[in-house]
């Protein structure tokens, strides 16, 4: 197959690209080129989808599937449908479980309730300022390829993407923090259900999707785990003795211990509010031939790509060691 992938620098489009490669097809990455290299053996087209005309190195370009993982812009969307809809049988749309309106409920398939869907262009805008946007940008789009692509619309919405080449250092905290050893700070949060999806997994099924011209939307994400036990199998997997401390929520929300990412926080702990987040329904995706790798691999593979990034270097998400340091102190 021909197959074009909006993306393919960085993390998860270029491991779809990676991926595709591997299983013979022929892979065009649309990239600007900045974010880094894309694999070897595919063919770049220089698009930059914030300019006008931005896709013209796309134009009267036939694909039999396109996988597109635009983040926060619909119109990044749209324009790509206009101009390669009618020549592509199957499109790819990477949503995300933000499209969901209720982050409490336990169990939600994708008939949940989503947000309310927002045309617009988020994509310049800092981080920080994009907001409760992102979901709702991303209903819009999805709204957009399926009324296009009908049946043929392949919607993944996964949870978080963990694995080699993520550069969000959420899920990678944990391996690179078991193994500098010692008393481990953990939440106390025997009742956290946790979910996620190795990007590589993430990526044999978008294109296994592609190749059975598979459609409809889907959580991609791993069956819920208790946070606990997740974080035991990575520890466990990299054979380093840590001390676990538990630290009470309580403790933690006093201290001004952020949740989930960024700097300051103690990665992937949820407050209770938000256990219907990591908690979708994940047997659909996997009756339709997703597939997660042990958690074991997925963190012996992480540690192996937070070392090259470097252990010891300021992280987006997490504790540094004087703040961890002082929080153990402190219970
Ligand atoms: N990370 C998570 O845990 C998580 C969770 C849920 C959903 N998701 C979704 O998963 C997807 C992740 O995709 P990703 O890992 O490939 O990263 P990404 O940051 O969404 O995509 C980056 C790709 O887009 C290209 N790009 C950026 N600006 C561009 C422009 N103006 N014109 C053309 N191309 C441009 C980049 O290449 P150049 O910079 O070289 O142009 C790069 O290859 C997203 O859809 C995200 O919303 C992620």
């Amino acid at each position: 197959m021909r197959i074009l992938v909006l993306g393919g620098t960085i993390f998860l489009s270029k491991a779809v690209a990676e991926e595709a490669l591997r299983r013979g097809h022929d892979v065009v990455c649309a990239v600007r080129g900045v974010s880094g290299q894309v694999p070897a053996g595919a063919v770049t087209a220089v698009v930059d989808r914030s300019a006008p005309e931005g896709l013209a190195a796309l134009a009267g370009e036939r694909f039999d599937a396109v996988v597109d993982v635009a983040r926060i812009s619909f119109p990044w969307v749209r324009d790509a449908l206009e101009k390669l809809a009618k020549t592509t049988k199957h499109w790819t749309f990477v949503s995300t479980i933000s499209v969901y309106a209720d982050n409490a409920t336990t169990g939600q398939g994708v008939d949940g309730k989503l947000v309310e869907p927002l045309v617009d262009d988020a994509a310049g805008l800092p981080t920080a300022e994009v907001g409760e946007r992102y979901g709702r940008i991303k209903v819009a789009s999805e709204n957009a390829v399926r009324e296009v692509f009908g049946e043929d619309a392949f919607i993944p919405r996964p949870g978080l993407i963990t694995g080699p080449g993520d550069l969000s250092d959420r899920f990678g905290y944990w391996p690179a923090r078991f193994a500098r050893g010692g008393r481990v700070l953990v939440p106390d949060a025997p009742a956290q259900p946790f979910q996620h999806i190795d990007a590589r997994d993430f990526a044999a099924w978008i294109v296994l999707a592609a190749e059975q011209r598979l459609g409809g939307t889907f959580d991609a994400i791993s069956e819920p785990a208790p946070l606990p036990e997740f974080l035991g199998e990575v520890q466990d997997a990299l054979g380093v003795p840590a001390e676990l401390v538990r630290a009470p929520e309580a403790k933690l929300t006093e201290l001004e211990i952020k949740p989930w990412g960024g700097p300051g926080s103690l990665p992937l702990w949820l407050p209770a509010d938000y256990a219907g987040m990591t908690s979708h329904q994940a047997q659909p995706a996997l009756d339709a031939g997703l597939t997660i790798r042990s958690a074991a691999e997925t963190a012996v593979d992480t540690l192996a790509w937070e070392r090259e990034l470097g252990l010891d270097r300021e992280r987006k998400a997490g504790l540094s060691p004087a703040q961890e340091a002082e929080v153990l102190a402190s219970l």
